[in-house]
Formats: structure tokens, sequence, C-alpha cells
């Protein structure tokens, strides 16, 4: 009999996915194994809702995952772990590959000892690890440069808020102040890649706003420039720690609330504050939400997609001891992937990162130059030409 392995997808899809599916899909066809999906994620593998891939044409161009997606905490079905291992024992399936953010691959340690094969996708990038022993930054330090999914949505947002592409010939056009919303509910990295389309001022959830100071910064920078691009992430906060906006009525399994809505509770703060300055009319909010997460896979993801998809297989295949996390390090000649045992952490929040000084001025409201030095890697700059307008009264 064929050797089955598993895959499944969790949490809020990338565009990268199938580009992991499809290149695991076609090692395990020519390995002579079997790849089982595992349909909507961690609530596939408790239903043993399985499909065969084998045949099935796959694009790697195509975002989303063909094998659904779901957010379940497997720890919230009584004797979740065991149904799930009894699943796979029923059915023949030896190994697992488990590609997910934080929430879905904290699934992973509740059955550790079963072989899987871990892979970072979210557009939050903050699974990975900044911490050095000697806290020099050195990019080869960083543990998962990226995770997949990111280096598209970066190069999105940079480009939503850029003077090439996105909104700043309209905000300068009308003197608009424009408050464009990123995703990222803990983490700031994909407000921070904004950063390579230059916006004025960048709010993440690290570093809660100081309100009073951020609206003697707009107005200052407004009076000259006479229009303002500022990114918030959706998870920011007030500086008494209250999110700046929160929806505790749908909460999910993993107990996040839903966000979405930042921008528009922060425009609607600074209409209040600002309309003896001008017009409120002009002070406007954009949230691209899904489009983030949506759309075909850039270069970079996609290479990397099947690049991961084509080695876990082949580990599994191979055979492993214990759980693998497979992670994008950077080495002098470019990226590489580096297997990490799964017991070198005792939870997935020893791989959960976030933005700190090093990369974020809290002052400033922007990224610092380290911070550029990080995210050039995985973005291009889009070039500002120092804004390229003239500024007429
Ligand atoms: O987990 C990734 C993410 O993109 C977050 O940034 C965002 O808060 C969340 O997904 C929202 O996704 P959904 O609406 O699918 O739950």
């Amino acid at each position: 009999m064929k050797k089955r392995i598993g895959i499944l997808t969790g949490g809020g899809d990338v565009q990268a996915l199938n580009a992991i599916i499809s290149s695991a899909k076609d090692t395990a066809n020519a390995l002579n194994i079997e790849l089982v999906g595992i349909i909507k994620g961690w609530k596939g593998a408790l239903d043993a809702n399985y499909a065969d891939l084998s045949s099935l044409s796959i694009d790697p161009a195509i975002g989303g995952t063909i094998l659904k997606s779901s957010r379940v905490n497997i720890k919230k079905t009584e004797n979740g772990p065991e149904i799930v291992l009894d699943n796979f024992k029923k059915n023949n399936i030896t190994g697992l590959m488990v590609i997910g953010g934080e929430d879905t691959l904290s699934n992973s340690f509740s059955i550790k000892s079963f072989p899987q094969l871990l892979i970072s996708k979210t557009i939050d990038n903050d699974v990975g690890n900044f911490e050095y022993e000697d806290h020099e930054f050195r990019l080869e330090n960083i543990i998962n440069y990226f995770t997949l999914g990111f280096p598209t949505a970066a190069a999105k947002i940079s480009s939503f808020v850029s003077l090439k592409e996105g909104l700043r010939t309209t905000a300068y056009s009308h003197e608009r102040i424009i408050i464009v919303e990123s995703m990222g509910m803990k983490a700031g990295w994909l407000a921070l890649s904004s950063s390579m389309g230059f916006p004025d001022f960048i709010i993440i959830p690290e570093f809660p706003l100081d309100y009073e100071l951020f609206l003697e910064k707009v107005i200052k920078k407004y009076e000259y420039q006479r229009h303002l691009i500022i990114v918030l992430a959706e998870g920011a906060k007030w500086k008494d720690g209250s999110y700046i906006y929160e929806n505790k009525d749908e909460i999910e399994d993993f107990s996040h609330p839903r966000f979405g809505g930042s921008a528009t509770a922060l425009k609607t703060r600074l209409k209040k504050d600002l309309a003896k300055y001008f017009n409120t009319r002009n002070i406007n909010s954009v949230n691209p939400s899904y489009l983030y997460r949506s759309g075909a896979p850039n270069e970079l993801d996609r290479f990397w997609a099947k690049r991961v998809g084509e080695t876990a297989i082949k580990f599994l295949v191979k055979g492993i001891n214990e759980s693998i996390f497979l992670a994008i390090q950077k080495d002098k000649s470019g990226f590489k992937i580096m297997d990490i045992p799964l017991s070198n952490y005792n939870s997935i929040d020893e791989l959960h990162r976030f933005v700190d000084e090093r990369f974020y001025d809290p002052q400033e409201l922007q990224i610092t130059e380290n911070g550029k030095k990080y995210l050039g890697e995985i973005i291009q700059e889009i070039p500002l030409e120092e804004y390229g307008l003239n500024n007429l009264q």
C-alpha cells in the first residue's frame, strides 16, 4: 500500500497556498506516495473530511486555498487531539503537512508526537523570531525571515499608499487626510511594510497611540504638506490599552474579537478634533481588507511556496522522528530553507514575533533604518521622488 500523507491549510488564506499545495502534490506523485487533502483545516481533521489530490489540477498562480480553511482550535473539542489522531490512524495517514499562521500551527503542539511538517503562512508575518543572544542586528539571525503570503501582501499595501500606484495623488489633489487600514490584529508587520510606499505615519498594535501627540504631528505636517497618508493597523490601540476598534460579538475559536473598523474610528475622532482647521469632508478612510490576502502570489512568494512544498514532502517520505518547523532563513547567498525540530519550542508563543523598537520608531510613527533593511529584502521600495508633487496653494 502507498504511504499516505495528509495536508491541511488553516486560518486566513494567503496568495501562496495553492502554490504550496500544488508543489507538494507534484512531489508526492513523483515519489509515488498519496497526498490526502484535509478539507477546511483542522475542522476536516476532526471530521475526517479527506479528499484525494493526486489527479487534481491545482493552479499555483491562483490565490486562496483549494483545500479551504477554518479557524479551529482542536483543544476546544472534547478529546479533540485524540479524535484527530484516531482518524489519521483509521485512514492510514502517517504524516501531516500543516500550513498556517500562529493559531493553526498551535494545534500541532497538541499532537506533537505525530510526524508533522509545519509551514508558516500569514500576511501578518508574525511567525518567527528576532531574539538574538548578542542583540546584534543581523538579518542572518532572523528565524523564519518571512511567512508565505507576506511578500505579496506587503507589496500590495505599499502600492496602495504610494505616489506611483496608490492614494498619494488623490490625497494631494483634494488636500485630504486618508487613513488606510492594514490587517494585523496583534502584529504590525503588514502596516510597517507600507513604508516601502512612504506613508506619512504608521500606527501599529505593539505601540499604543498617544492621541494628543499624534494630533499635534498631524496638524504640523498637514500645515506644510496639505495632505497626509496614515496607515493604521486594525489591531491598534489607544494609550489606555483599549482597541481603537474591536467587535466582541464575533469572538472565534482562538478568542480573537473581529477587527476591521479602526480606520473609520480614528477618522471619526480626527474629524471632530480637526473641524476648526479645515473641511472635515476631506478626512477619509479606506480599508482594503481582504484585498491584502487576495489575487496571485508574487514571484518571491511563489518561488518559496514551491520549495517548501516539495521539501516538506521529501522529509515526510524519508521519515522523520519528530515534528519539524520549516523556516525560511537568509544567508549570504540569499534565502534557504532550514528545518527546526518542533521540540525546540514549548509552544507557538515562542515563535510569535512582534514589531519592536529595532524596527519602528514610536516617536516618529515611522519605520527605522533596521526596519527598512529587513523589509527591503522582501519588497522593493516604490519610488517616491520626494513626493514629485509641487504644493500649490
Ligand atoms: O490571521 C490573519 C489575518 O489576516 C488577520 O490579520 C486578520 O485579523 C484576520 O486574518 C481576519 O481574517 P478572517 O476575517 O478571515 O477571520
